[in-house]
């Protein structure tokens, strides 16, 4: 038996008011259709099916290379005859398991456990039971068993009744499958042609139907509007943050919290209200992210404190550091342990070593800064001739005075010191002190202006 997903996906999204294809839209930053297509992935179809048809060119620019049978269907017939454009790629032992483009909170063992009901001849179909089944087409079961499945536009008054009603994911037989989508009509309310009708096909032919139910009804909600997008988003983040407790980090609010990515925490992080987490995010043992942090793509070291506001983007912080508040880490940033940087401080591609320090005020870009090294508050590297940038080398046990800017390529060496104020245009030696600044001047006999008589 091989596994054939087929995702659906051809629909506007008149709704969604959008020039987007409704499965272009996003939750944690990626595309709904892309949450379904990685879960089909994690289920092992190595190349789903996609059904697509809206906004083609779009779809294909943000889907890019990766493994997919494209399958246009031209007019939106129906979810039948959706399912009927994939057929030429259906074999006849193939399992075929249907799910929507715009559904992108299905769990991978929720998907696990209706391949599991599926009997080895028959179909299974993902139900749920709701307070208000409005819109859902609703599960019909005589004496317990599955006959059919009514949509709500052509259910009886009884029928609306139903509380059960179709997902509309659902697992069923290669070559069965498709002798009844040869089968279906469109002569119902809405004159299409409804992948629904082939449970009571199945029914008649006496093939057994299954039913398994998700966790959590929001695993087959899907995004019509923007409202329902919304209410995605904070339902997958809920359970991001569930994860990320469970994982032994401490979450001041796990409302307050958005992962548009992965984030991997070692015991006794603690995370303030209103971070962000995008791209790999690893945060070691015991450390502290403060309020309304944003952290991208970076690696953090153990008891590491992050102060609020701070930002961080492709850089790698040490353990034992403090970075913050209001500081920004631009990419190929490394902090290594012990060392901090302190509010107002911006750095990028630099290396700031062991137990170095620049806590105010300063820029360091294009840098090598050695261990033990302080950096007075205003320092500035200038890093950029207005046509290439050079490097600014600090070595071991420097100390750098306020407000000094550090022409590059230029080099502060071992225990040498720059006075406060100095522009820096040549090397200094090891042990050296250097000032490069105006001399002071006391100015004698000066006396304060008067003011002039009218
Ligand atoms: C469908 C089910 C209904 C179920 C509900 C769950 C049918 C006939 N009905 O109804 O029982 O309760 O989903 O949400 O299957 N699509 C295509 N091509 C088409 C038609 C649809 O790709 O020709 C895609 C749409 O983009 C959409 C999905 O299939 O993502 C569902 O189609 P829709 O017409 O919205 O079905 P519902 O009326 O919601
Ligand atoms: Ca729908």
């Amino acid at each position: 038996m091989a596994l054939n997903v087929v995702i659906l996906a051809a629909g506007k999204g008149t709704r969604m008011k959008s020039d987007l294809p409704k499965v272009l839209h996003k939750v944690a930053e990626r595309p709904m259709v892309q949450h379904v297509i990685d879960t089909a992935r994690a289920l092992g179809a190595d190349k789903p099916q996609l059904v697509y048809g809206y906004g083609a060119g779009a779809l294909q620019t943000a889907m890019g290379e990766q493994p997919l049978h494209w399958v246009l269907q031209a007019e939106q017939l129906g979810t039948g005859h959706a399912v009927a454009q994939a057929v030429p790629n259906i074999t006849d032992d193939d399992t075929v398991l249907v799910l929507y483009g715009d559904v992108p909170l299905t769990r991978l063992e929720t998907l696990q456990q209706l391949l599991v009901a599926k009997p080895a001849n028959g179909l299974a179909v993902l139900t749920v039971n709701l307070a208000n089944p409005t819109g859902y087409g609703r599960i019909m079961r005589e004496n317990g068993h599955v006959v059919g499945i009514v949509e709500q536009k052509d259910a009886t008054p009884e029928q609306l009744k139903i509380n059960e009603v179709n997902s509309g994911i659902m697992a069923l037989p290669g070559k069965q499958l498709k002798s009844w989508l040869a089968k279906l009509s469109n002569s119902n309310a809405q004159g299409e042609y409804y992948l629904t009708d082939i449970i009571a096909m199945a029914h008649s032919e006496g093939i057994d139907i299954a039913t398994a139910q998700p966790q959590d009804p929001m695993e087959v909600e899907g995004a019509n509007n923007r409202l329902q997008l919304a209410a995605l988003e904070r339902a997958y983040q809920l359970r991001q943050a569930e994860k990320l407790m469970l994982a032994g980090a401490n979450l001041r609010d796990p409302a307050r919290l958005d992962i548009r990515g992965t984030v991997e925490v070692g015991n006794d992080v603690m995370i303030d209200i209103n971070v962000i987490f995008e791209g790999k995010v690893v945060l070691g043992k015991g450390v502290t992210v403060g309020a309304n942090c944003i952290l991208k793509d970076c690696t953090i070291g153990a008891n590491t404190d992050i102060k609020p506001n701070s930002m961080i983007d492709n850089a790698t912080v040490g353990s034992d550091c403090s970075v913050g508040p209001y500081a920004r880490l631009r990419p190929e940033s490394v902090m290594l342990d012990d060392s901090h940087v302190g509010n107002f401080v911006e750095m990028k591609k630099t290396t700031l070593g062991k137990g170095s320090k620049a806590n105010h005020l300063t820029y360091l870009g294009d840098a090598v800064i050695g261990d033990k090294v302080n950096v007075g508050a205003g320092t500035i590297t200038c890093n950029y001739d207005g046509a290439n940038k050079f490097v600014t080398t600090i070595k071991n046990g420097a100390f750098i005075g306020s407000n000094s800017s550090l022409v590059a390529p230029v080099t502060v060496g071992v225990n040498a010191t720059v006075g406060a104020g100095s522009v820096l245009t040549r090397d200094a030696a090891d042990g050296e002190l250097v000032v490069a600044r105006a001399k002071q001047r006391h100015i004698e006999g000066w006396q304060r202006p008067l003011k002039i008589k009218k």
